[in-house]
């Protein structure tokens, strides 16, 4: 059930159908229906909330912001909301895993569809990756709290293989490879940790606040240090041969490129479409509650964290990553230190595992359509979870944690997401056109202005990202490309008449 034979398509463009893509979700390779609205969001917030708020809050305090790096969690806020709009709409209308990249092939064709395939592995595998090397930095500092050093060979970032981001990774495969709901209620608890975390950090620090520390709000713009080689200057200040700078509005701009990491994770909640028993009402649910409680909390907690200590003390050198625990620290509360540093695992514990998730997802989806290998797509008969490609994706994630530098990852894993951001917007006006009569619960207001502005925003971000980031970028989709046209071409269903609507 689920397929049917029709004519072989050559076309670049050829086009999986809505329906078709629907239909494939019934029979052997359909998965479990069973989140809700309120799942959703756990599960939503369970992945946003992460390294970005714990890790990088600081450091874009300390070298791009100052105290108005608020006001760059607002801009990042805002590119997110408009690309959520189009994410939304295109979930309610293809409730199929596979996200982005499901949207793709049935509103722009194949090409584009494996373009987005290949690009989503930089968000899900790279992004999980990076988190897990976070994971292992609390992890060692935790340990080094309780007198247990890990030689720098297997831990931290020198470590030539990165032991403890291997093995969290591990186990978060094995959570997957046992179910939804188990994965779930895991999540749920995890969940409600790093909340409690978050909200002791504003309200328990609300009372430590100096108000002098916020004075000047904007700091005045001065030369930045950051961008030491060409690798590392912001691709926007090549392009207008400008020296870099950090601080005023600009540097609001380029905090709001790093803190994008932290809500890095909304749209995953789009490839829970096909497990979701209402996708046309509850996800769009889901996209905007969990954005919205993040925005509010990272706010909050930015706003706090700089009021607690002068932003330049919040360098990575003084917090050794870890900005939170460290304002504790400076104010004479230990106590709320330690409990930061066990809430920060937990919340980083919950981000590997979704993003993974979202990951397996996606391969998941590529390999029913025979992008990739078929047997990939297998449902393991007792858990119903795509077991062998949960597998597969543990592999490539711990690979890449155990060998890359951490900002080689996060950095590939912005550009990777806003890319896709970009490809989504467009979708969503090609898809207006080319199917005006499919049902949509959620609509996009004032198509094309909005996922136009969506574009020119994520666009924007990117070209805050340095130019190494770019060359990778660039790189990395030529990969891509080849394999396609060596590889996903010939073996796709379209390709060979399966799944074809006549
Ligand atoms: N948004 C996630 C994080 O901050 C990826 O870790």
């Amino acid at each position: 059930m689920g397929q049917t034979t029709g004519k072989a398509q050559s076309s670049l463009l050829r086009k999986k159908s809505v329906q078709q893509a629907i239909r494939d979700t019934e029979g052997e390779h359909g998965l479990k229906k069973e989140m809700g609205p309120l799942q959703l969001t756990i599960f939503g917030v369970g992945v946003i909330v992460g390294t970005g708020i714990f890790v990088l809050t600081g450091t874009a305090a300390a070298e791009k912001a100052g105290p108005a790096v608020p006001l760059s969690f607002v801009v990042a806020a805002v590119v997110c909301g408009l690309a959520a709009l189009c994410y939304a709409e295109f979930a309610s209308a293809v409730p199929v895993a596979g996200s982005a990249y499901t949207f793709s092939y049935t509103s722009l064709g194949e090409l584009f569809a494996w373009v987005i395939g290949w690009d989503l592995i930089l968000e899900f595998a790279f992004g999980a990756a990076t988190v897990a090397k976070g994971w292992s930095g609390y992890f060692t500092s935790l340990l080094a709290d309780v007198g247990i050093d890990l030689p720098s060979s297997i831990a931290g970032e020198d470590a030539v293989f990165n032991l403890p981001a291997v093995v969290i990774v591990g186990i978060v495969a094995a959570i997957l490879v046992l179910g939804v709901r188990e994965s779930s209620r895991t999540n749920v608890i995890v969940v409600a940790i790093k909340l409690t975390v978050i909200m002791i950090v504003i309200l328990v620090g609300f009372f430590y606040v100096t108000k002098s520390n916020w004075t000047p709000f904007i700091p005045d713009s001065k030369p930045g240090d950051s961008a030491s080689g060409f690798d590392q200057a912001p691709l926007i200040q090549v392009l207008l041969g400008q020296p870099t700078s950090s601080f005023g509005v600009p540097g609001i701009f380029f905090g709001a490129s790093l803190v994008f990491f932290a809500f890095i994770g909304f749209d995953i909640v789009a490839t829970a479409a096909e497990e979701t028993k209402r996708p046309q009402r509850d996800l769009p649910i889901g996209i905007f509650a969990s954005l919205a409680i993040c925005t509010v909390l990272y706010i909050l907690t930015s706003l706090v964290v700089t009021g607690m200590v002068p932003y330049d003390k919040l360098t990575d050198s003084n917090t050794n990553g870890a900005p939170l625990a460290y304002a504790f620290d400076q104010v004479g509360v230990s106590w709320a230190s330690t409990v930061i540093s066990i809430g920060a695992l937990a919340g980083l514990t919950s981000t590997v595992l979704i993003l993974m998730y979202g990951q397996s997802r996606v391969f998941f989806a590529m390999a029913r359509d025979g992008l990739l290998p078929k047997s990939f797509s297998a449902v393991h008969p007792k858990f119903k979870t795509p077991y062998r490609i949960t597998i597969i994706t543990a592999v490539v994630v711990a690979a890449l944690a155990a060998f890359l530098p951490l900002q080689v990852l996060g950095e590939a894993t912005n550009i990777g997401t806003l890319s896709a951001f970009c490809l989504v917007s467009v979708a969503v006006i090609v898809l207006r056109k080319s199917q005006p009569d499919l049902p949509r619960s959620f609509r996009v207001p004032w198509v094309p202005v909005i996922p136009i502005l969506a574009v020119i925003t994520s666009l924007y971000l990117m070209i805050n990202l340095p130019v190494g980031t770019w060359i990778r970028l660039i790189v990395w989709m030529a990969i891509g490309i080849v394999i396609y046209f060596v590889y996903a071409r010939h073996r796709s269903n379209l390709a060979r008449g399966v799944g074809v609507d006549e």
